[in-house]
C-alpha cells in the first residue's frame, strides 16, 4: 500500500458529496485498503496526525478513530503505556463525542475501571459521564460520574496529568464543573424544584466564578439557574448582556444556537409561546447550519422536555406544541433526504392502507389514526443520529451501523417524553423481525403495528428514487424481494396485506 500517495489523495479530496459515484467507490476501496493496512502495522505510523486531520475534515470520524485505535495497539505492543493510553483515550473521544455506540460505551466503562487509579482515570470517567449526559440523557447518573471523576482528579498529580498532553489539568477541572452544573440544571428542569440540586449548583457556580475569568464560558449556566429560581430580572439582564456580545462578534457565531436556546427557555418561562417556538426553530436551524451535531441533540432534547412539561402553554395537544413537533419532523426530512422526500409521510400513508388490507384478510382491526401517527413518528430517533452518518455517501462502517441501530430506542424515548407513551413500543420495534433477526433487541414478537410499519419501511426504502448504494426498484420488484421473506422475517398475512394495498 502506497501510504504517501493515499495521503495526497485525501488532501486533494475537497468533499465526499461532490464526488461522482465512480470516484466514490474508488475512494471507498482505497480507504478500506488503508484501514486493513493499518490494522497490521507493527511500527507507529509517523504522519498519522495528518491522516486524522484529513479524515476529520471529510467527516470520516470513525475512520479517524480506527487510526487512533491501531496506533494505541502498536504502542501497547511496544510497552509504551503513556502513548498507549493517550491514543486509546483519543479513540474513545473521537467516537463518543459525536456518536453513541453501545459496545464502545461498554468497553470504555471497563477501561475506566481498569485505569481508575492512574492519571487517566478521571479522563475515562469524564467520557463515561459525557455519554450519559449527552447521548443517554441520564442527568443524575452523569452528575454522579462527573463527581467521581472530579474526586479522582484531586488525587492526581497535576504535572503528571499534563504530561499526557490531552487537556490541561485546570481546564479539565473547569470542564467537569460546568458539565456538572449543566446536568443538574437539566435534572431540575425535568424533575422540578429540588433544594439539594439548587445548593449544589450554587456551590459549583461559585467555584467556577473563582477560577474562570472568561465569563461567557458559564453565563448560560447562570442564566438558566436564575430562570429556575424565578429571578427573571437577573436572567433578563444577563441574557441581554451576552446577546449583545455574541450577535456583534463573528468569532462567537458558534454560540448562536445556545443563545437562541436560552432565549427560547426565557420566553417559555414568561409564558410567551410564540417567542418560545420561534427561538427554538432559530436555535435548531443555526446548529444545523454550523454542523454542530451535539448542540442539535441538546436543542431537540430541550424541545422534547418542553413538550413533555404539561404546562398550559405548550404541550403536544396545543397549537404551538404541534408546530414544534412538525418542525422536528421537517428537520428529520432534510436530515434523511436519501430516503426521498417525505419518507415518514409515505410510511404513514402506506401503513394505514396496509392495516386496512390486513383486517380485510381476517387480521386484527387496527385504528387507522393510530398507525398513521406511529408511521409519522417511526424514525424520529434519527434526529439524534449525526447527519454525516445518515448521509454518508459510502457504506457505513460496522461501528457507524451500531450507532444507527440505536435510532428505534431513541425514537421510543422521544415519543415517551412528548407524552404519548403508548406509541413507544410501535416505534421501538419497527426494525424487529418475527424470526428474531431484527434490531435493537432481536425479539420475535414485534407488535403488529410495528410489523406493518417495518415492511412498509423496507418497501418505501427499496422504491425511493434517491436510494443509497443501489438503484431504486419498481413496486413489483420490491414486492418480489419482500415475498422472499414471507413467513421468515415477515408474517405471511402482513406480506399479503402489503401486496393488496400497494399493487
Ligand atoms: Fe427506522
Ligand atoms: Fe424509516
Amino acid at each position: 500500500m502506497e501510504i504517501e500517495k493515499y495521503l495526497k489523495e485525501l488532501q486533494k479530496t475537497e468533499d465526499l458529496l461532490s464526488l461522482t459515484n465512480e470516484e466514490l467507490s474508488r475512494f471507498a476501496k482505497k480507504t478500506d485498503e488503508f484501514l486493513s493496512f493499518i490494522g497490521e502495522i507493527v511500527e507507529p505510523l509517523k504522519n498519522y496526525d495528518k491522516f486524522i486531520r484529513e479524515f476529520l475534515r471529510l467527516g470520516l470520524s470513525v475512520e479517524a478513530a480506527m487510526l487512533y485505535r491501531e496506533q494505541a495497539r502498536v504502542y501497547r505492543e511496544k510497552n509504551d503505556e503513556q502513548k498507549y493510553l493517550r491514543n486509546l483515550y483519543r479513540y474513545y473521544e473521537t467516537l463518543l463525542m459525536t456518536l453513541y455506540i453501545p459496545p464502545v460505551y461498554e468497553d470504555l466503562m471497563e477501561k475506566a475501571r481498569t485505569y481508575e487509579n492512574t492519571s487517566m482515570g478521571p479522563l475515562f470517567y469524564y467520557l463515561v459521564g459525557f455519554t450519559q449526559h449527552f447521548h443517554l440523557f441520564e442527568y443524575e447518573r452523569a452528575y454522579d460520574t462527573y463527581l467521581y471523576a472530579l474526586n479522582l482528579l484531586d488525587k492526581v498529580n497535576e504535572r503528571v496529568f499534563n504530561k499526557y498532553k490531552l487537556i490541561k489539568y485546570r481546564d479539565f477541572k473547569l470542564l467537569l464543573l460546568s458539565n456538572m452544573v449543566d446536568t443538574l440544571l437539566r435534572a431540575l428542569f425535568k424533575e422540578g424544584k429540588n433544594t439539594e440540586y439548587i445548593s449544589y449548583i450554587n456551590s459549583h457556580l461559585n467555584e467556577l466564578r473563582k477560577v474562570e475569568k472568561d465569563k461567557l464560558f458559564f453565563t448560560f449556566n447562570e442564566i438558566e439557574f436564575n430562570l429556575c429560581n424565578q429571578n427573571i430580572n437577573k436572567a433578563a439582564n444577563l441574557l441581554m448582556e451576552i446577546d449583545d456580545k455574541i450577535i456583534h462578534d463573528r468569532s462567537k457565531r458558534h454560540m448562536l444556537p445556545i443563545l437562541y436556546r436560552t432565549w427560547a427557555l426565557f420566553s417559555w418561562q414568561r409564558g410567551d409561546t410564540k417567542g418560545t417556538v420561534g427561538y427554538f426553530k432559530r436555535a435548531l436551524k443555526e446548529a444545523i447550519h454550523l454542523g454542530d451535531e451535539l448542540r442539535q441533540k441538546e436543542i431537540i432534547d430541550t424541545i422534547v422536555l418542553v413538550l413533555a412539561m404539561d404546562t398550559p402553554h405548550i404541550n403536544i395537544l396545543s397549537q404551538e406544541g404541534k408546530e414544534l413537533l412538525l418542525y422536528l419532523l421537517s428537520t428529520l426530512l432534510s436530515k434523511d433526504w436519501y430516503l426521498g422526500d417525505d419518507h415518514s409521510k409515505k410510511v404513514a400513508e402506506y401503513s394505514r392502507k396496509v392495516a386496512k388490507a390486513y383486517a380485510m384478510l381476517g387480521g386484527k382491526e387496527i385504528n387507522p389514526n393510530k398507525i398513521y401517527l406511529a408511521g409519522l413518528l417511526h424514525d424520529t430517533g434519527k434526529l439524534y443520529i449525526p447527519w454525516y452518518i445518515l448521509n454518508k455517501p459510502t457504506k457505513p462502517m460496522d461501528l457507524e451501523w451500531e450507532s444507527i441501530k440505536y435510532h428505534p430506542t431513541y425514537g421510543a424515548v422521544i415519543v415517551k417524553n412528548i407524552g404519548i407513551p403508548t406509541f413507544a413500543r410501535y416505534v421501538e420495534e419497527h426494525h424487529e423481525r418475527i424470526d428474531g433477526s431484527g434490531y435493537p433487541y432481536g425479539i420475535k414478537d414485534p407488535h403488529i403495528i410495528s410489523q406493518i410499519i417495518g415492511i412498509v419501511d423496507d418497501f418505501a426504502a427499496a422504491t425511493a428514487l434517491t436510494r443509497k448504494y443501489q438503484k431504486p426498484l419498481s413496486k413489483e420488484e420490491a414486492i418480489r424481494e419482500l415475498e422472499k421473506q414471507k413467513g421468515i422475517k415477515f408474517h405471511p398475512k402482513v406480506v399479503e396485506a402489503l401486496k393488496m394495498a400497494v399493487l
